[in-house]
């Protein structure tokens, strides 16, 4: 049997990926959209989204060495194909992870160093203290390199999860997919 990762390490995959997909597109549309409410609500909803990634990026990590269903080590990848294979895996990985750190803190920096105080959702306002230093277009720049990174990256391992499940067949894209496992 394939190692699996626990339950709560697989909401926390999945959650992470529809919010980091949602902040993703929230930041691409929240440009075009002119001033106004709508503005002013889908930047605020990026922020929100954003920082719930920046919250859940420590307790994920640490629900990997949660315990796990029975059976070996889960997060422990087992040997599956070559040994490049092996070692390019953890590396996206744990790339995923930096990114999952550094993409939504840039994007709050970038939001301290703005000119105004970005509203979220009318819950509270994120202040600009950093607005002296002159770094917002910077820090923006920055956030812009990292979300095209973070699309590049989710790409490479989607593609990599449907190389396992349907050219390799192996259990790999089922760790993290149980209904592939069920219907086996
Ligand atoms: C996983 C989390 C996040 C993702 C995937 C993400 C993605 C993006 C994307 C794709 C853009 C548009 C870049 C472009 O123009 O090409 C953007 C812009 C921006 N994001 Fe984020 N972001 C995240 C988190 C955050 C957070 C937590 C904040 C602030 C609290 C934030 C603040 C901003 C700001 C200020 C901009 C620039 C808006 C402007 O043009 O003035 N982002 N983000
Ligand atoms: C923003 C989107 C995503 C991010 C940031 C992400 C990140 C990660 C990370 C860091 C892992 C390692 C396990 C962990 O600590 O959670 C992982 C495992 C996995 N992910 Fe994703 N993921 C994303 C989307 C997806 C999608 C869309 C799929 C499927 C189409 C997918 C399939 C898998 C599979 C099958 C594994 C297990 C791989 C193994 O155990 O070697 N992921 N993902």
């Amino acid at each position: 049997m394939a190692p699996r990762y626990s339950r709560l390490s697989i909401a926390l995959h999945w959650t992470m990926a529809a919010a980091i997909g949602l902040a993703w597109v929230l930041g691409q549309v929240m440009d075009e959209v002119g001033r106004g409410l709508l503005q002013v609500t889908l930047s605020g909803s990026h922020a929100l989204i954003g920082l719930a990634v920046l919250a859940l990026v420590l307790p994920r990590a640490l629900a990997r060495r949660w315990p796990r269903p029975a059976g070996p080590a889960a997060a422990e990848p087992v040997p599956t194909g070559p040994a490049w294979e092996e070692r390019l895996a953890p590396a996206v990985h744990l790339a995923l992870y930096a990114l999952m750190l550094l993409l939504p803190l840039t994007g709050l920096l970038a939001a301290m160093a703005g000119r105004r105080p970005l509203p979220v959702l009318g819950l509270f306002e994120i202040p600009t203290p950093l607005a002296p230093l002159g770094l917002r277009r910077s820090l923006k720049g920055v956030h812009e390199v990292l979300s095209n990174a973070m699309l590049g990256l989710v790409a490479l391992h989607v593609l990599a999860t449907l190389w396992h499940a349907l050219v390799r067949r192996d259990d790999v894209a089922a760790r993290m997919i149980p209904v592939l496992a069920r219907s086996r």
